[in-house]
């Protein structure tokens, strides 16, 4: 079933001049391109995109990271999107995550892991509203 997900090349992507790799990868998986931006959030957008996970003790540091530069968001299109991308990017921790997965390749923390993807459909949905909100 098409779906859509919401994706961040985060912080360190972008420094990395890792944005055209990543991008390659999910265009390569199929996965099409329906909105894409970069732009620098504040703490406030940052508190909004991980209103779940506000109150843990990782959260302050995660908050300096997505607000340190610039970022590319994006909107993925495409059948069972929201696994496939997880999939594509690996687990969280870039040490743990399996070679030939963006994570897996480039990564090696769980803070500076180059790439969230919406972990199901109704986060997706909530997510896309806040990042695209006039995306039809
Ligand atoms: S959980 O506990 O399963 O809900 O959380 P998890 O999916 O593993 O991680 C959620 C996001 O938090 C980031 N994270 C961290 N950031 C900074 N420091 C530490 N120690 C840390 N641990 C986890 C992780 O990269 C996830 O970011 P997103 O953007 O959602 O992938």
């Amino acid at each position: 079933m098409s779906q859509r997900t919401l994706v961040l090349l985060k912080p360190d992507t972008v420094r990395r001049g890792l944005v055209g790799e990543v991008l390659g990868r999910f265009e390569a998986k199929g996965l099409r391109i329906v909105a894409m931006d970069q732009r620098t959030i504040d703490g406030e957008q940052a508190d909004q995109h991980y209103a779940e996970h506000v109150e843990r003790d990782f959260y302050p540091p995660l908050r300096a990271f997505v607000t340190s530069g610039p970022l590319v968001a994006l909107v993925l299109e495409g059948d069972e999107a929201v696994e496939v991308v997880r999939l594509l990017n690996g687990a969280t921790d870039g040490r743990k995550a399996a070679p030939g997965t963006i994570r897996g390749d480039f990564s090696l923390s769980n803070r500076e892991n180059l790439v969230h993807g919406s972990d199901s459909p109704e986060s997706a949905d909530r997510e896309i509203k806040l990042w695209f909100p006039d995306l039809p």
